[in-house]
């Protein structure tokens, strides 16, 4: 009965490519995303029970669109639009539902162009689009540029802001350029980005002077510690995906005790701007250590090859107490598996050196 799948994960194991759910114990964490060291913030858990005294309901209860917002929801999003400072945003349970119906629905009579290095929830939502698309090459204008001259029809740009994967930026000024010279409209993920950069630390769009084409996602998951996700874009985008988003129509609202979670994780990420500071520093230091472009990134990306070699470091630095997996395909390409770093704010410099010399005496870089 289950022959085909024994037989795929029975493959699986033989190139390197299995995977289990890991036991994190008491290893040093260098793979969550928990950037800013805000998911165990204390002051974050007493703002939560306060805010749990003024008889949060434990559950939406239903969709939206058909129970309506309690007023939590009402008050995370204007928390949420404070920290933005964009005229209209959207909740969704998870950044993975809102890609998966966001997209879909603004591509509409579009043609997508995605980056090849986007995010599977990204991915996942062109396909469902059955919209045509077109892949450009990683972070290349230039052969973007050319697909879209191609193309008469409006246009859909997809891309992310901090890359999960590489940990490089995208360049927004210039995509939302292009953007406008060819009547396109520009989805910018921000998930690893929120919390960490820009104006407030909302994500790097907020730096841009126009915006009204672009629409953007902030998940909850990552810096800032919960789980969720907003959509901020124009009112026009917003009224249309509240009529058009299937993945908003036909889900359960966020929990009302998750947007109690972000009203108190944005209170205190505005209190504590300089942990973002920090970490930027960390990252551009890091980063050198490793022969890594100079950016504030702390996603590290080390290229090992192979999953072989990927799996051999990482069980090497989990005997000196490191949490870093290996990342294989197909989560990255088959000639570039390595090992992801995610530098946090409250990594030692000495946790950091170590590190370091793990990695080089196992990689000779
Ligand atoms: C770039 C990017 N977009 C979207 C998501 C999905 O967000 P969530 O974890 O909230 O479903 C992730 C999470 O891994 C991500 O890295």
């Amino acid at each position: 009965m289950f022959e085909d799948f024994e037989f795929d994960l029975r493959q699986k194991k033989k190139e390197k490519l299995y995977r289990e759910i890991p036991c994190f114990n008491s290893l040093l964490d260098f793979t969550s995303n928990d950037y800013l060291s805000l998911a165990q913030h204390p002051q974050i858990r007493s703002e939560i029970l306060s805010l749990l005294k003024k008889k949060v309901p434990l559950s939406s209860s239903g969709s939206a669109l058909l129970v309506g917002k309690t007023y939590f929801h009402k008050e995370a999003e204007k928390t949420f639009k404070n920290f933005i400072q964009r005229p209209a945003t959207l909740s969704f349970s998870s950044g993975y539902q809102a890609n998966l119906g966001v997209l879909p629905a603004l591509a509409k009579n579009r043609v997508i162009f995605s980056d090849e290095s986007n995010h599977a929830s990204l991915i996942d939502g062109i396909r469902l689009s059955k919209r045509p698309y077109h892949i450009f090459q990683h972070n290349d204008l230039n052969h973007l540029e050319d697909l879209m001259k191609k193309e008469s029809k409006p246009k859909l740009i997809v891309t992310e802001s901090l890359f999960s994967m590489s940990g490089d930026f995208s360049d927004l000024k210039s995509l939302s350029q292009l953007a406008l010279k060819y009547n396109s409209l520009l989805f910018v993920d921000e998930a690893h980005s929120t919390g960490l950069f820009g104006k407030n630390l909302s994500g790097r769009v907020s730096q841009l002077k126009k915006k009204d084409h672009i629409i953007t996602l902030h998940t909850g998951g990552k810096a800032l510690a919960s789980s969720g996700a907003f959509i901020a874009c124009s009112p026009v985008i917003k009224d249309y995906l509240v009529n058009h988003c299937r993945s908003f129509i036909y889900s359960t609202a966020p929990s009302p005790l998750l947007m109690i979670q972000w009203i108190a994780t944005l209170k205190i990420l505005k209190q504590e701007a300089y942990r973002a500071e920090i970490l930027a520093k960390k990252a551009l230091k890091t980063r050198r250590d490793f022969d890594l472009a100079p950016t504030k990134s702390p996603i590290l990306f080390i290229s090992l090859k192979t999953a072989e070699k990927s799996l051999k470091v990482s069980q090497a630095l989990r005997k000196q107490n490191y949490f870093i997996p290996a990342i294989r395909y197909p989560t990255v390409s088959k000639e570039n598996q390595g090992l992801r770093l995610i530098l946090h704010f409250n990594h030692t410099e000495e946790q950091i050196d170590l590190l370091k010399k793990i990695i080089k005496r196992h990689t000779f870089f």
